[in-house]
């Protein structure tokens, strides 16, 4: 099983990943998480991206590239995936669509999470993330059982690049770099879209229609 999420910034990505990664036994391996996971851990390819993640800019693809090979070559991501915030660009769909035919793999779908500006910036707003488990809460839609606390233990902070100023800079980004892969996969005949912007479960069930489908 190979999917990719794709979608705008707080489109719901990483909340169904998660849950998905769970229920089907794959991991969910998000760039995102990847890259606060080496910040933290003051590692070199962390400390160069932080800039870029703080401006609410794209990493560089060369990067993003070599931090993916080198993951997707891990045991664990031998039998599938879910690949969430990657591939973002031409350039890095183009650098996957390569390691798939090198593995003679294919990718089953892209989930195209499509949802309006207004939602999005109400979910990024609203969004409270664990520092050391990376889980993702909402303040309204997805609270966590103790107020400001991680079901882990961590107290919950809002990302440092959810501030409304940097979230335009990563809208826009989304738009003019990352949407041409829509058209991308579509030409392909892997993009599947769903409608994001209805309730956590929803959105669940509709993907969870498209692992059975591609399953049978
Ligand atoms: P990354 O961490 O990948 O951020 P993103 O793609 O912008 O996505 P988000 O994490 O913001 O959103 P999401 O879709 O996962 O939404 P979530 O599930 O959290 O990237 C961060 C940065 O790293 C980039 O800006 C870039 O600098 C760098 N980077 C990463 N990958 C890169 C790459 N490939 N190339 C170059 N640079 C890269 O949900 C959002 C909120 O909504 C949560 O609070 C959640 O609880 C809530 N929610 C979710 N679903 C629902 C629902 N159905 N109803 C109500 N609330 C919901």
């Amino acid at each position: 099983m190979r999917y990719v999420f794709l979608g705008a910034p707080g489109a719901g990505k990483g909340t169904q990943a998660a849950i998905f990664s769970k229920q089907y036994k794959i991991p969910h391996i998000a760039t995102g998480d990847l890259l606060r996971e080496a910040i933290c851990e003051k590692k070199l390819i962390g400390l160069s991206a932080k800039s870029y993640i703080d401006a609410g800019k794209l990493v560089p693809d060369k990067v993003i590239i070599d931090l993916m090979k080198d993951r997707l070559s891990e045991l664990d991501a031998h039998l599938g995936y879910i690949l969430d915030g990657f591939p973002r660009t031409l350039a890095q769909g183009e650098a996957l669509a390569k390691v798939i035919d090198q593995g003679k793999q294919k990718i089953d779908r892209v989930i195209y999470f499509v949802l309006d500006e207004s939602v999005l910036l109400e979910r990024i707003i609203g969004r409270r993330s664990c520092p050391s488990c990376q889980s993702v809460y909402h303040l309204l839609y997805n609270r966590p059982e103790r107020d400001g606390v991680c079901k882990c233990g961590v107290v919950l902070v809002q990302r440092k690049d959810d501030r409304p100023e940097t979230v335009k800079a990563r809208l826009k980004i989304y738009h003019s770099d990352t949407i041409p892969l829509v058209n991308y996969y579509k030409k392909r005949g892997l993009l599947v879209e769903i409608k994001a912007d209805v309730p956590l479960e929803e959105v669940s069930n509709a993907i969870d229609a498209v692992f059975l489908e591609c399953a049978a």
